[in-house]
């Protein structure tokens, strides 16, 4: 195990195996928004919503229970979300893009906090919160909020909207999940940050990654499911842990 910033250590073979990596892929969870101010998905309820369980309001069946309910928390994420802004882990992620050869950057969060970064090409597994999607057609929107009245329709079609985000039970988007797996498959060094790895099949990459012959490096505050495969678990914030790892890497 390395630490962090206390004492700003990482080991050698991490580094040199950093540097003279071609391919890097990098996975993120909501431990990587933390420092923005945005409640991990496990801690995020508060206030009002404390008395919700996340995993009981982010299913179709809840929506279709009670689409209000769920809209209005999804409104308060939202809301969370917009008064949020990236943070050091999402800046040295966009740093790392400029030293290696090819990056992949892929996030279970759906805050969108790493395109607002800077990073361009971010494979989005579960979808983006402040995107709507028609419940009929599957056509999507930015910037539709819920109206005090009445539910959001769909533009076009006039169906309900829905969050596009997915839920538990749901498919991952295809295409977005086919690129996640050939860029776990094929780096030299696959990073685990910020996430618990207990959500499937994100959880999976970190595996699939290790069997074909990729170096596994987590980067969380505590161990997790994933610590047990990986080379090197790092125990820290991501927005303190990354930029130090990044300059021991490359500017040392
Ligand atoms: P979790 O809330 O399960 O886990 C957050 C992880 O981040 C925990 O392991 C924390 O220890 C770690 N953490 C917290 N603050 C950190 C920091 N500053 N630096 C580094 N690590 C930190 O969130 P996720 O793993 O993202 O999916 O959850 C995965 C998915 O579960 C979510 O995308 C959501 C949920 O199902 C859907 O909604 C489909």
């Amino acid at each position: 195990m390395a630490k962090g910033r206390d004492d700003q250590q990482f080991p050698e073979e991490l580094t040199l195996a950093l540097r003279s990596a071609a391919v890097v892929t990098v996975l993120t969870g909501s431990g990587v928004s933390a420092e923005s101010g945005i409640p991990t998905f496990r801690e995020a309820q508060s206030g009002l919503w404390s008395q919700y369980n996340p995993q009981s309001l982010a299913t179709p069946e809840a929506f279709y229970q009670n689409p209000r309910l769920v809209w209005e928390w999804y409104t308060w994420r939202r809301e969370l979300i917009q008064e949020a802004k990236p943070n050091e882990g999402h800046e040295s992620l966009l740093t790392l893009e400029k030293f290696v050869e090819h990056f992949n950057l892929i996030t279970q969060n759906v805050d969108g906090l790493h395109q607002q970064a800077g990073s361009s090409d971010v494979i989005e597994l579960h979808g983006n919160i402040l995107r709507s999607k028609c419940t009929f057609d599957g056509e999507t929107f930015y910037d539709i909020a819920l109206q005090s009245d009445n539910l959001p329709g769909c533009p076009s079609c006039g169906n309900l909207l829905r969050p596009d985000v997915v839920w538990f039970g749901e498919s991952l988007p295809a295409d977005e999940y086919k690129r996640a797996l050939l860029a776990a498959q094929n780096c030299d060094v696959f990073f685990s940050i910020g996430t618990s790895g207990v959500v499937q099949p994100a959880a999976s990459l970190a595996h699939e990654a290790r069997h074909y012959g990729s170096l596994i490096v987590e980067i969380n505050l505590d161990d997790t499911p994933l610590s047990t495969i990986a080379d090197f678990t790092i125990h820290g914030p991501s927005g303190t842990v990354l930029p130090d790892l990044i300059d021991a890497a490359f500017r040392k």
